[in-house]
């Protein structure tokens, strides 16, 4: 049994990730384990910017977006003396176990960590990308999905108003879920995603045949790792001659208040990565399999690259 552990969030911020923290310092406070928070991630880490948390460090936080204990993307601990001098800021405290929260980048990080040093690591999949391989979920990426559905109604109002093409560029990074699972629930006519190769000549000839059929209105979603949406539209304009008006939703889609499944699931995930750090187990990350917790190989975790449901892919074609 560990007596004191710690937990951090990292990489980008995603709503849930309170939520995570949250479960994460009162599981280990009603094992009677000392918890640390540790402030801005790995960055807060090495500047030895962390601090003994109690019931009420947690309270009124697991609505909010964002991460009370803040986030950063840190260069330094791409270095094994950046992760050495972290490991002996945390053996300083009698810190025995770190929960890391984060993304793939942050998850590979906390890998490296325990391989270096030994000290027990489990990870949480924090991210609205949702693309850490072997979870079907990550924490954020329910609200991120519901934050873009409300821009899609929106655009779509606009759009026909007009009868415009809109394209929408989401965020997601290399993987196209976010854009995917929000241009399935939007209506939108092409979904593109690094995923699946698109030939948009033979898409800019579809939309022309439709627009003279007499369709009021097409919906672009786009991935941010299948292309700019900028471009794309350019391209769109010059080749179809139709009004084409492009949107990128940007830092908007991390934000926002988690939804109830993202507050529900990141509590499931919180209370797990305590029970097992204070048990000693290590290289873990939690996720949900089937709408069940699993425990993943942190190594398989962070070497192997999720894939996109084909099936996903598939239904797009046939809505669109
Ligand atoms: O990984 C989450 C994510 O929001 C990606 O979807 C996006 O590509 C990236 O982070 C943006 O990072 P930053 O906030 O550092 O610009």
């Amino acid at each position: 049994m560990l007596k004191s552990i710690a937990v951090m969030t990292s990489g980008g911020d995603s709503p849930g990730m309170n939520a995570a923290a949250r479960a994460v310092v009162r599981t280990a406070l009603y094992e009677g384990v000392t918890v640390w928070g540790i402030n801005n991630g790995y960055h807060g880490l090495l500047e030895e910017d962390m601090f003994e948390m109690q019931s009420k460090d947690v309270g009124d936080i697991i609505q909010r977006g964002g991460t009370f204990l803040g986030t950063a993307r840190c260069k330094r601990w791409t270095t094994p003396e950046g992760r050495m001098q972290g490991y002996k800021n945390l053996v300083d405290r009698g810190i025995q176990g770190l929960v890391v929260i984060g993304g793939d980048g942050s998850l590979r990080g906390a890998q490296l960590l325990s391989q270096e040093t030994g000290i027990p690591i489990v990870g949480l999949p924090g991210t609205i990308d949702n693309d850490v391989w072997g979870s079907d979920y990550t924490i954020g990426c329910n609200t991120a999905a519901n934050t873009i559905i409300d821009a899609i109604n929106k655009l779509r109002d606009t759009a026909s108003a007009h009868r415009r093409v809109v394209v929408l560029e989401v965020m997601g990074r290399n993987s196209g879920w976010l854009a995917m699972v929000s241009g399935i629930s939007g209506g939108a006519e092409y979904i593109l995603v690094p995923e699946e190769e698109f030939d948009l000549d033979a898409i800019c000839a579809e939309m022309k045949e439709s627009y003279e059929k007499g369709k009021r209105y097409i919906l672009v979603v786009v991935a941010e790792g299948a292309g700019s949406g900028k471009e794309i539209g350019d391209q769109i304009a010059q080749k179809t001659g139709i009004d084409t008006r492009v949107s990128v939703l940007g830092h908007i889609q991390r934000g926002g208040s988690p939804s109830v499944i993202d507050r529900v699931k990141a509590s499931q995930l919180g209370e797990q990565a305590a029970l097992a750090i204070i048990s000693g187990l290590s290289d873990i990350v939690f996720g949900f399999h089937r709408n069940n917790v699993v425990a993943i190989n942190l190594h398989d975790a962070v070497t192997n690259k999720k894939v996109l449901n084909p099936e996903y892919i598939h239904l797009a074609k046939v809505l669109a």
